[in-house]
């Protein structure tokens, strides 16, 4: 936590880049109401206020400030196990009032001038990560390292590049408002928003933002072919996807890790694809782990690993201890089990948010028996939308197999607590607003919880 204010300090102190072509810092419109707020209306939104600490406030509606924003009415959204680290205070630069929210739908309130191909009423979903459309990741669609629009200073240096900006996800990604609100601004709308045809709910569409896009980008990326042998860490709603669309890229077997206050969410992956396997790790006999485990369910382990989980879950206390002590920042436990679990030259894909660095890695494993140590990289949502779309439309893809609860925006900042906690059997959720549709046949009804 002392680190993310520092950082916060030291980018103050460095001074942004220059690359970006798109307003930074404003993760509330009331940060500078004359400047980012529209004075007609205000609205609810979910914003992080300290560790730990995410509440409920009533701020200024955004406003058209750049000729390509488009003003949403968000009409859903969602937590992401990413918005945990933010919770947690494991990403860095976060600021006191921050909007978050990277996962979310709705319909055209209205637009700047220079906004092609879209008009009022449209209903789209937003990609989480905001691209320009035109620089050289832009052209190939790796939008989540678009180059014009984040200019964190701390980012660059510390990982020798920046990613793109990103919706609600601190200062470090651009600091840009959120869509866990009822009014959200897209900077550049006519590249980061897809419209949803008819045939495609909310409830379906949603999830274009990012679970779909990040769990193909697992699979494909990490390069899972017919007949292998599949190994994920992490039973959310990552990991549930990425084994679904495992078995889409002709995987023979996949075996899900898991445990904890989240056990249950192998019982749960089970009963939506029952061709899985799964190793609840708390519960294995002393003396097993789940390396010995997969070695023992598959001669030499598994062709490939794939990492849904996060740096910040230690398993055990020296880790806990180290990231504690800010000695690292996150635990090279799940990657070292990864790569001691896989066959030699076996490939193993990290898609859950590592932070910065990190202590005993095994890197004499990774060399001897040739390991390939792939990090996934935040997904490119561009590259993979429309594919996926169509996968929803010809039912290749499933989403209400992850979609659990859909519960009110006004009750976000308890959900967070929930959520973290694993509790209500709460795998992947919907969120309404005042702007939402019933709820698409299939789909859950809502569950409230303040009375
Ligand atoms: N790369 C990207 O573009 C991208 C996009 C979205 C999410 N993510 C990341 O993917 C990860 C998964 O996302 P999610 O929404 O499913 O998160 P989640 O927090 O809901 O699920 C993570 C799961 O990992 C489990 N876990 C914890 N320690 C474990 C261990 N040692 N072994 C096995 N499982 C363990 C937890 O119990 C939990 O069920 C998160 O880190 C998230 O930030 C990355
Ligand atoms: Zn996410
Ligand atoms: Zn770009």
């Amino acid at each position: 936590m002392a680190m993310s204010q520092s950082a916060n300090l030291a980018e103050k102190a460095m001074g942004h880049g220059d690359n970006a072509v798109t307003e930074q810092d404003m993760t509330n419109p009331a940060r500078d109401r004359a400047k980012y707020g529209d004075p007609s209306e205000t609205m609810k939104a979910l914003a992080w206020m300290g560790k730990n600490d995410v509440q409920m406030v009533e701020t200024n509606k955004p406003k058209i400030i750049e000729d390509r924003d488009v003003i949403l009415k968000v009409t859903g959204s969602t937590i992401c196990g990413s918005d945990l680290h933010l919770l947690h205070g494991a990403v860095v630069e976060l600021q006191k009032g921050d909007i978050l929210g990277h996962e979310f739908c709705g319909r055209v309130d209205s637009m700047g001038a220079g906004v092609k191909g879209l008009k009022e009423g449209d209903r789209v979903v937003a990609s989480f990560q905001i691209a320009c459309g035109e620089c050289m990741y832009c052209k190939k669609k790796l939008s989540s390292q678009c180059e014009r629009t984040n200019s964190n200073t701390i980012e660059n240096a510390m990982y020798g590049g920046r990613t793109a900006g990103m919706f609600g996800y601190s200062h470090f990604t651009g600091g840009f408002a959120g869509g866990q609100a009822e009014y959200v601004r897209v900077p550049m709308g006519d590249v980061n928003l897809l419209k949803l045809p008819d045939d495609v709910p909310d409830e379906k569409g949603l999830y274009l933002s990012d679970v779909l896009a990040t769990s193909w980008n697992c699979v494909v990326d990490t390069g899972v072919k017919e007949g292998d042998v599949v190994a994920i860490w992490g039973a959310g709603p990552i990991g549930e996807m990425a084994a679904e669309m495992s078995f889409t890229n002709g995987a023979s077997r996949v075996i899900m890790i898991d445990g904890g206050a989240a056990s249950w969410r192998l019982d749960f992956c089970k009963e939506k694809l029952p061709k899985i396997e799964v190793i609840n790790y708390t519960d294995l006999p002393r003396g097993t782990t789940v390396t010995s485990r997969l070695k023992e369910m598959e001669h030499g382990g598994p062709d490939v690993a794939l990492e849904c989980v996060a740096g910040e879950y230690a398993k055990g206390w020296a880790h806990y201890f180290e990231m504690l002590l800010g000695a690292e920042t996150d635990t090279s436990e799940i990657i070292n089990e990864m790569i001691t679990s896989v066959k030699n030259f076996g490939r193993c894909g990290i898609t859950g948010v590592y932070v910065g660095f990190t202590n005993h890695f095994n890197i004499g494993s990774l060399m001897e028996r040739g390991i390939r140590l792939i990090g996934n990289g935040q997904a490119p949502v561009h590259l993979y939308w429309e594919q996926l779309l169509q996968m929803i439309r010809e039912g290749k893809t499933d989403p209400y197999k992850m979609l659990t609860h859909r519960v009110k925006v006004e009750e976000m900042d308890i959900i967070y607590k929930k959520f973290d906690a694993r509790e209500d059997h709460m795998q992947k959720i919907f969120v309404q607003t005042r702007f939402s549709d019933p709820p698409a046949k299939g789909s859950p009804a809502l569950t409230t919880y303040k009375s």
